[in-house]
């Protein structure tokens, strides 16, 4: 089967027979209009009821679109932007284009943007400064910018003004709309932009593609409402809106059913799923609750949020079984000033106090966590308390990060008395701390057997399997191809920074998964 056939497998496997049309009119699903961003509208949070909408499907006339032309994909940023893709390669399937993995085969080329800090944004501009030429040489191909970047009204005038390359511009609350920002594009000479600011609703039964048939992301929720000061995510992902339930257990249930053996729930702050029901108390809690009883080996979820993490959430967490012990916390600061600044809302002592509450109902929980360094004005003292902070939690990974002030939001209008130089050192400080922690976290796996997820060839080195186990520690061993998408065993021979090599025992059967 070729990488074509096997996406159109999976398109065929989601579509939804039975769904009803809706009777609704949303007639700004069907025009497309000039609509640049808007700061001011992305930061409103409406009382409005979110909207569900199961009635997508590509309207007769874009039908076709496709045929003898070529998409690339370029995805930079987080698991949901990776997901997003997802659900553009599958519109762009329904439509009859072909996949390519080279964008000088490619008729359309969008890049999937990542606004999170400042450098990811210069990637993204130096990209399309280097697809200038192939512009130039066809300019019938069409080059679009979407994701979180195109969300920002400074980042939609700068390609405005400066990167004519650039034929269509759409936002991540307008994903469904492809179609017709195609068709737009095709016919138009003027960049096409369609940005929505606000958005209430949830769009269900879109196509989507899954990178590969191991692992499947599965969102649970839009948008974040915690608005903390430096985050740019609350203005270009919207307000919180959360999937019900029942459309996330029938979508798990068939990743199940067509075999994936791992799963990760996602949203930009999952611990807040389901507060925004009007008509049903239902949290995260009880969504895994429920997702435990599939037959699926592994669950995950990211990412959380301290603030809502909670006791009911730790209850069935501790009831492990598929739900992994794994608990990607980000803290942020290890200074209750700091946090205080960032409107995290909770203290250095509320934050120990939920690790020792997690840990006393799962005694073996690994705990991994995001650090901000360098917020305006951090003192060496506030810097400091998140050194302890690190080692009192007992980490064993971090993503680790130096403040960047993104427009329009509340910390970019600090004064700031932290010179660079400072915040690069404060970096690596923390990240020589990180690395220590890590190896010696890795080097208790020494002699023990560990069952692993084997996701493929080693990236270095083709003879070797790659896999991660329960704990998502990367190990390398050698063992046979079709042990490839199996939980296998395998004992730890070595144990280096950030991976383990091993020796694989035995296949494990499926009743004996824990
Ligand atoms: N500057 C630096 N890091 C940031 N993050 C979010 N916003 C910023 C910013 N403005 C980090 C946080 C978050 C992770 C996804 O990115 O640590 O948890
Ligand atoms: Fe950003 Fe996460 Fe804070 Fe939401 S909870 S504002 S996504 S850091």
């Amino acid at each position: 089967m070729n990488e074509k056939q096997r996406m159109e497998g999976q398109l065929a496997a989601a579509a939804d027979p039975s769904d009803k049309k809706s009777e609704k009119d949303y007639s700004r699903y069907f025009e497309t209009v000039y609509a640049p961003p808007s700061l001011k509208d992305a930061k409103k949070r409406g009382k409005e009821e979110v909207r569900y909408h199961k009635d997508f499907n590509i309207p007769a006339e874009f039908q076709g679109m496709g045929n003898n032309r070529k998409f690339y994909i370029r995805t930079f940023g987080c698991q949901m932007n990776e997901h997003d893709t997802e659900v553009m390669a599958g519109i762009f399937l329904s439509l009859g284009y072909e996949p390519t993995d080279t964008v000088e085969d490619a008729n359309v080329i969008l890049l999937n943007t990542c606004a999170i800090r400042e450098n990811a944004e210069n990637k993204v501009f130096g990209e399309l400064g280097h697809l200038k030429h192939l512009k130039k040489e066809r300019p019938d191909l069409l080059l679009g910018v979407c994701g979180c970047m195109s969300q920002e009204e400074s980042v939609v005038n700068k390609i405005l003004k400066t990167y004519d390359q650039v034929d269509m511009i759409f936002g991540t609350h307008n994903i469904h709309r492809l179609p017709n920002i195609l068709q737009e594009a095709y016919m138009s000479k003027e960049m096409v932009v369609e940005v929505w600011s606000k958005e209430g609703d949830v769009i269900e039964n879109l196509p989507k593609v899954r990178k590969g048939n191991i692992k499947a992301w599965v969102n649970i929720m839009y948008g974040c409402d915690k608005f903390c000061t430096y985050c740019i995510v609350p203005y270009t992902r919207g307000k919180e809106r959360s999937r019900r339930p029942e459309e996330i257990i029938q979508e798990v249930r068939q990743l199940a059913a067509q075999g994936y053996q791992e799963i990760t729930l996602l949203g930009q702050n999952v611990n807040a799923y389901g507060k925004d029901f009007a008509d049903l108390q239902y949290g995260l809690g009880d969504l895994m609750d429920e997702i435990r009883k599939i037959d699926i080996p592994r669950i995950r979820f990211t990412t959380s949020h301290p603030r809502d993490f909670d006791d009911h959430l730790i209850e069935v967490l501790s009831k492990g079984g598929n739900l992994l012990e794994h608990i990607h916390l980000p803290v942020q600061s290890g200074s209750t000033d700091v946090l205080k600044i960032m409107a995290r809302k909770y203290t250095r002592e509320q934050y120990l106090e939920l690790v020792r509450k997690i840990r006393a109902a799962i005694p073996n929980a690994t705990f991994t966590t995001d650090i901000i360094v360098g917020y305006p004005n951090e003192t060496d003292e506030q810097f400091e308390e998140t050194l302890s902070l690190y080692k009192e939690v007992g980490y064993e990974a971090a993503y680790t990060f130096i403040y960047s002030p993104r427009e329009g939001t509340p910390a970019a209008k600090m004064k700031d008395n932290v010179p660079m130089e400072v915040k690069k050192e404060r970096l690596q400080r923390l990240n020589a701390l990180v690395s220590e922690m890590s190896a010696e976290a890795m080097k208790k796996y020494h002699g023990q057997t560990v069952e692993v997820l084997v996701e493929g060839e080693s990236k270095n080195n083709p003879e070797v399997l790659a896999g991660y186990t329960r704990k998502n520690k990367l190990v390398n061993f050698k063992g046979p191809k079709s042990a490839i998408g199996k939980i296998v065993s395998v004992t730890i021979t070595d144990a280096k920074t950030w991976s383990l090599n091993g020796e694989m025992v035995e296949e494990l059967q499926p009743a004996e998964v824990k």
